[in-house]
């Protein structure tokens, strides 16, 4: 089994808990990708439900498999977001925003009732931060942007190389909403709250990667089987 058949088992996991009726938003990235991919086989079966996309390459994807959307603003409640996470720890506090898709995907996960997370096991982690923190900010004094983040986070603990984010073609990378992203590689982040905090003052910061308290349950495949995590921080046992 590779990480892909990983996340595959993951995403065929969170399929079981959709119902006929649901507004669904739908992740973004490799994992979330199986999830829309099984989810529009079932549509094509017949389930019919109303999704929400975190992004526009997701929402090119649902559309291809006949998979009914909507936008956020025509449905501002839902009752269930599956989406990918970059890294996870036990209090299912997340690493997110590899894709580029973070600050849509904070948008709907704030507005769903649950938010479940997909992943192969490698995404879990002790204590996040080995993986890029990514941080998303307006074009607009996007260096001066850049040297509060490094600041603020640094009275937060955290210190590291902040880089710009560059496409395929070299250029920086534009989100879907039109802004740039920092990939802030800070290692162990001891206080993920206090970082968040910190970042949330810099006026040109948008949003960040890192959802806490957001997520209610994760599904985890891995050589061992499926782990479910839940919010209430007790780990299931069926690996
Ligand atoms: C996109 C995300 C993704 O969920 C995250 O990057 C995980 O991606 P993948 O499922 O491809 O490993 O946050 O912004």
């Amino acid at each position: 089994m590779t990480p892909d058949d990983f996340k595959r088992q993951a995403a065929a996991e969170a399929l079981k808990l959709v119902e006929a009726g649901m507004r669904l938003g739908l992740g973004t990235g490799s994992t979330a990708a199986h999830f829309v991919e099984l989810l529009g086989a079932r549509v094509k079966a017949g389930l019919d439900v109303l999704c929400v996309p975190t992004s526009e390459a997701t929402r090119a994807q649902a559309a291809s498999l006949g998979i009914r959307l909507t936008t956020l603003d025509e449905t501002p409640e839902l009752d269930l977001t599956v989406d990918g996470a970059d890294e996870l720890d036990n209090d299912l506090r997340l690493i997110k925003g590899g894709g580029g898709a973070l600050l849509r995907e904070k948008i709907v996960a704030a507005t769903s009732d649950r938010l479940v997370i997909i992943a192969d096991a490698s995404k879990r982690v002790a204590t996040l931060g080995a993986f890029p923190l990514a941080v998303e900010i307006v074009r607009f004094g996007h260096i001066a942007t850049t040297n509060m983040v490094r600041d603020l986070a640094n009275e937060a603990g955290c210190s590291g190389t902040i880089g710009l984010r560059a496409g395929r073609d070299r250029q920086p990378f534009v989100t879907d909403g039109g802004n740039y992203i920092l990939d802030c590689a800070f290692g162990a982040i001891e206080d993920p709250e206090m970082l968040d905090e910190a970042l949330k003052m810099i006026p040109g910061v948008v949003e960040n990667g890192l959802f806490l308290g957001l997520a209610d349950l994760a599904i985890v495949a891995g050589p061992g089987g499926i782990l479910t995590l839940e919010a209430n921080w007790d780990a299931g046992d069926d690996e």
